[in-house]
């Protein structure tokens, strides 16, 4: 089967088609979800979805740790280096994927990065890890290895054929590099669909016939929308998204703010410490979450930096007025996507059936609050979907796959 371009638009089933009697013919093609924050596999087996485990966990955090010999070490176990060691630690590398070093936007990603990046020969972005240049192919193509290792040894099948899920506005740079990584990590790339189009195909099942959903994604690195309608399946009307807005750009807002109180205080700049600012950065990530849940959360981090010729604690409380001071133009920017998608539509947020909001990101109350503002109505954050988009592309894997062998 020929691999074909993003599936933005196009026709796919509301349900995972029933098995069929084929003795077995019919090729497995898995279902990919590459994401900043976490990356997961999951395939429709005899008509149910099931999503590969790591350690009882069917979404992978998307890190790469870098041991001073030996293999590298992939999800939990390298998550759990990042603090003491984010020097040696790649987070969320999907953002850096087929951007050259110099092109649109990465100046303001450089500045917010837990790494240093530098150009590689052909001007990619490459970081640096433990002090060598690490290519964001090479390391998205051993997250991917991990996972389909498991797939194998899960699925009771040799996995190959993947449906691969990508952001809405990323560049063809972004395909070709996460093909090249899912190929290096033994996968053959099949089709490409777009991640909130994924995520509205496994998650819109039970709406009306003629029924319109929007449904927003927003993750770790990126926001996307789609619209869709259920019409003899789910049919994507339209999507539109920002591959530079996630909850990492959150992550950075709350630590410019410590930093920048740092630096009244004791005239010390936390970014010249590659150490201390991913550390900054990664007790921020909590306090975020924290935030999403209670009024206020302790920011607590022992030997931060040294100023007066002493090791120096960060130990602040932050409320959340103060957190979503620093946060309202990012809501506000995802917002304005959503808009600017049903205006592009010729729609009012009254012609849909419901505004849905998935992705970890949109667990922060401020993000649905703004959204609902800008659209004028309510928006539903569902409990937990956090698969929905490696479910939808499965779905539409074992779709392929069995109009091939039709
Ligand atoms: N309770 C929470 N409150 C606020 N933010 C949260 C919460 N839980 C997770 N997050 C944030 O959500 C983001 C991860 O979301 P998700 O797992 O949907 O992203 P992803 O799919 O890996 O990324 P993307 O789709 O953008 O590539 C991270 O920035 C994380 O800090
Ligand atoms: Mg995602």
């Amino acid at each position: 089967m020929p691999y074909r371009r993003p599936a933005e638009t196009g026709r796919w089933a509301a349900e995972p088609p029933a098995p069929r009697d084929r003795g077995g013919a019919d090729e497995l093609l898995i279902g990919v979800d590459f994401g900043t924050t976490h990356s997961s596999i999951a395939a429709c087996v005899d008509g149910k979805l099931r999503a590969v485990h790591d350690g009882g966990e069917a979404r992978v955090p998307t890190v790469a740790y870098v041991p001073r010999a030996g293999a590298l070490d992939i999800g939990r176990t390298a998550l759990h280096r990042a603090v003491a060691e984010p020097q040696a630690t790649a987070l969320g590398i999907k953002r850096l994927l087929g951007r050259p070093l110099d092109g649109p936007g990465v100046a303001a990603l450089r500045a917010g990065s837990i790494h240093r990046l530098v150009a590689g020969p052909d001007g990619s972005a490459l970081v640096v890890l433990r002090g060598e240049p690490w290519s964001p192919v090479q390391l998205a193509a051993a997250v991917l290895r991990h996972l389909v290792e498991r797939a194998s040894a899960q699925l009771g099948d040799h996995v190959r054929g993947a449906v691969l899920t990508a952001p809405v506005t990323a560049p063809r740079s972004y395909h070709a590099a996460l093909m090249r990584a899912a190929e290096l990590a033994g996968l053959e790339v099949r089709r490409f669909v777009a991640e909130p189009v994924a995520a509205a195909i496994a998650t819109s099942r039970g709406l009306r016939a003629g029924g319109l959903v929007m449904i927003c994604d927003f993750g770790g690195g990126t926001f996307d929308a789609a619209v869709v309608e259920a019409r003899d399946g789910i049919r994507a009307s339209g999507c539109d998204g920002d591959d530079l807005l996630g909850g990492d750009d959150f992550d950075v807002a709350l630590a410019e703010g410590v930093a920048g109180a740092v630096y009244r205080r004791h005239r010390v700049d936390l970014h010249r410490d590659v150490t201390a600012w991913g550390r900054l950065r990664l007790h921020c990530e909590q306090v975020k979450r924290q935030l999403s849940a209670a009024a206020e959360a302790h920011l607590l981090i022992r030997d931060a930096y040294a100023a007066d010729g002493r090791h120096q604690d960060v130990d602040v409380w932050i409320d959340r007025p103060w957190a979503e001071g620093r946060w309202a133009a990012l809501a506000a920017r995802a917002a304005a996507v959503a808009r600017r998608l049903l205006d592009r539509l010729g729609l009012e947020a009254r012609d849909l059936d419901e505004v849905v909001l998935v992705g970890g990101t949109g667990r922060i109350p401020l993000v649905g609050r703004v959204l609902g503002e800008h659209l004028g109505r309510d928006v539903t954050v569902p409990a937990d979907v956090d698969l929905g988009v490696v479910h939808g592309a499965a779905m539409v894997g074992t779709q392929l796959a069995a109009r091939v062998a039709a």
